[in-house]
């Protein structure tokens, strides 16, 4: 752990945000409390975003009661892949990614075959709140399962690859494309054992990455190098995570998206409290970039004005793009 002291050390000197400045500074002076459900319930941001004419993976249906856990495979239907997650989840918990179906059970994206009774025990344990924030009674939600780009294949371990953009009232600020490993069950989440990789935002090209907040150059099991990957669709990107700003409303976000092989980018959710390992993988403080933003929104507003999605999309990456790639 040594080295990772060190570099969050270095870091420091080059603005780096910690918790108490991103909650006190950010968190709680940027979102209002009242936005919070939009982003904090998978099936709101859903209906949000497809009211916003924002893809996102297709709802085969909710489970909201014991009793209706019954449905399951009639919302099943006859598919053979298929994602339940709980709405109301976070950091990659409760969710099951079915990839097939063997003998009359499942097989998830890692492997593991599990029984129709299972996933139902699974669902009842998303109800009573065992994976929602503060414990509260959730729901359950089956929704399409991503396939990710070809593009991913050489650099990402089963599962689906996603990409979070720190988004600063529609300005993205920072951004960093995170692979699932053979540790992490198919999610992309950190804290599940995913890679971190930083991405400038001007060119969509992967930086270093991190695991387990080590700095990294190779994915630990395809060994393949993870930076200098150019990521395809990258204003696309941009756009969609700075436009989610005029759809939740909340000012301090993390977007993550996918990149599905037959429908495109698509969102996969919005976070309230978006976490800060993404300095590391960029090798970059968040705080003079929020700052700059910040000057920037003063400045419009003494001149009463304020930028489209593709003005401030430009903007930022004017001003933190066209890095240079990383030596070692
Ligand atoms: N529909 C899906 N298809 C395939 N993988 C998914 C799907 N939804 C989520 N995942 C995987 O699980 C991870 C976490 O999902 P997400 O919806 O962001 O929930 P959480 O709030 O727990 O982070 C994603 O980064 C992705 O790797
Ligand atoms: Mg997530």
């Amino acid at each position: 752990m040594f080295g990772f002291w060190k570099t969050w050390k270095a870091l420091e000197a080059r603005g780096i945000m910690g918790i108490n400045r991103r909650n006190a500074d950010y968190v709680l002076k940027y979102n209002k409390r009242s936005l919070y459900p939009i982003v904090d319930d998978k099936i709101i941001t859903k209906e949000r975003a497809i009211a916003a004419g924002i893809h996102v993976p297709e709802l085969y249906g909710v489970i909201s009661t014991e009793k209706e856990i019954d449905k399951l495979d009639e919302i099943i239907g006859g598919r053979n892949d298929f994602v339940i997650k709980p709405a109301q989840g976070a950091g990659g918990d409760g969710i099951i990614v079915v990839a097939d179906r063997f003998e009359g059970r499942y097989r998830t994206v890692s492997g593991k075959i599990i029984a129709h009774e299972e996933l139902e025990h699974h669902i009842s344990s998303i109800l009573t709140g065992l994976y929602s924030l503060g414990g509260h009674r959730d729901r359950a939600l089956i929704e399409y399962r991503v396939t990710p780009d070809q593009i991913f294949k050489s650099i990402s371990y089963e599962g689906v690859p996603d990409i979070r953009i720190i988004v600063l009232m529609g300005y993205p600020v920072m951004a960093m494309l995170r692979l699932p490993t053979r540790q992490s069950n198919g999610k992309a989440n950190l804290h599940q054992g995913a890679i971190g990789v930083g991405v400038d935002l001007a060119t969509g090209l992967t930086l270093r990455g991190t695991w387990l907040n080590n700095i990294i150059n190779k994915h630990p099991d395809t060994t393949n190098a993870v930076d200098g990957v150019q990521l395809p669709y990258w204003d696309g990107f941009m756009k969609l995570a700075a436009g989610c700003y005029e759809l939740c409303g909340l000012g301090y976000i993390g977007v993550d998206m996918v990149l599905d092989q037959e429908k495109g980018p698509l969102i996969l959710e919005l976070n309230a409290r978006p976490g800060l390992n993404i300095q590391i993988a960029n090798d970059c403080g968040l705080t003079h970039r929020t700052h700059a933003v910040e000057a920037r929104l003063e400045d419009l507003k003494a001149r009463g004005l304020s930028e489209t999605v593709e003005e401030r999309v430009a903007f930022v990456q004017e001003m933190f793009g066209h890095i240079p790639p990383v030596e070692g």
